[in-house]
């Protein structure tokens, strides 16, 4: 018989993670003996869960919102993606039962953008809208594709102001309010707030998209975001929602922990059609 490997996703609210599906998917393309389970968490007890987990026998754990922080505060080494992001969403459970904390997050956003729609970040100048914790995951990595510029515009500034300072060793990147952004052009916006949650917008200027414009949602939904919508009103003709980059970003974490990495193409379609209800 063989053994089976434990791994599972951790967070609060839980119950409609795609993670369990995109990663029984992996397993089966790439004849992986794992299962995948998710775990709702009680606030405070991140910690707990975690060790319990481990004790178990478990192999590897990606974490969600609103663990991500905790868990790197507790894993005992951390990969530089983690260490730079502020955040872990991928452990390692080591043989020795150390743990090993990733975030898989910005190198997920990249290969969507970069790979799978074939939008060059390289040279380009960049918004991001929003300073949180989302944010500050995928800077690292999209500073390291070299855009000509990267501007954080945030609704509250200082949070931008310093994002952007912790930053400025890794590219051209700055801070700012969103009226700051007004009769500027840029060529791919991004959201990261999370104001496509309560279908809000953050309030940009009219006419900031470049010709040939590229923008993407971190959130996705079945629906077109609010954040979609409006790109949509200005006239931008590619736009994209966050499912690449959730499938990405578990891509990383199975490479991580398997040593293989899965086709993603299959399992983004497959994860589309179960969230339109197909
Ligand atoms: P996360 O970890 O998801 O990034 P967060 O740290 O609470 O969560 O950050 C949420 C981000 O969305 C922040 O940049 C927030 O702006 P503030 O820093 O000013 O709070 C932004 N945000 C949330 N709702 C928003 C809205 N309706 N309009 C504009 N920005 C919004």
């Amino acid at each position: 018989m063989t053994a089976i490997d434990h791994y599972a996703v951790m967070g609060n609210p839980i119950a409609h993670s795609k993670s369990p599906l995109i990663h029984s998917l992996f397993a089966q393309q790439t004849k992986q003996s794992l299962d995948y389970t998710a775990i709702l968490v009680e606030l405070g007890q991140f910690n707990e869960a975690v060790s319990q987990f481990r004790d178990s026998g478990g192999k590897g754990l990606n974490v969600t919102v609103p663990f991500k922080r905790d868990a790197w505060r507790l894993v005992d080494e951390r990969s530089p993606c983690a260490t730079l992001a502020g955040a872990v969403n991928t452990i390692q459970i080591r043989a020795d039962g150390n743990l090993y904390g990733d975030n898989t997050d910005g190198v997920g956003m990249v290969r969507d953008i970069r790979d799978n729609l074939g939008i060059a970040i390289t040279g380009k100048r960049l918004l991001v809208l929003g300073a949180g914790g989302a944010v500050r995951g995928v800077l690292g990595p999209l500073l390291e594709e070299n855009p000509a510029e990267l501007m954080i515009a945030n609704r509250t500034p200082e949070r931008a102001l310093e994002l952007a300072d912790a930053f400025e060793e890794h590219g051209r990147v700055e801070g700012c309010r969103f009226d700051d952004i007004d009769g500027v052009r840029f060529d791919i916006v991004i959201n990261g707030t999370s104001a496509s949650l309560k279908g809000e917008v953050p309030p940009l200027p009219e006419g900031i998209l470049s010709r040939n414009a590229f923008c993407y949602d971190m959130m996705y939904a079945a629906e077109p975001t609010a954040f979609m919508r409006w790109a949509d009103d200005e006239g931008c003709e590619q736009i994209a929602d966050g499912l690449g980059m959730l499938v990405e970003q578990a891509a990383e974490s199975f490479l991580l922990w398997r040593g293989v990495r899965p086709d993603t193409a299959p399992v983004i379609q497959t994860v589309r059609k179960v969230l339109l209800g197909q």
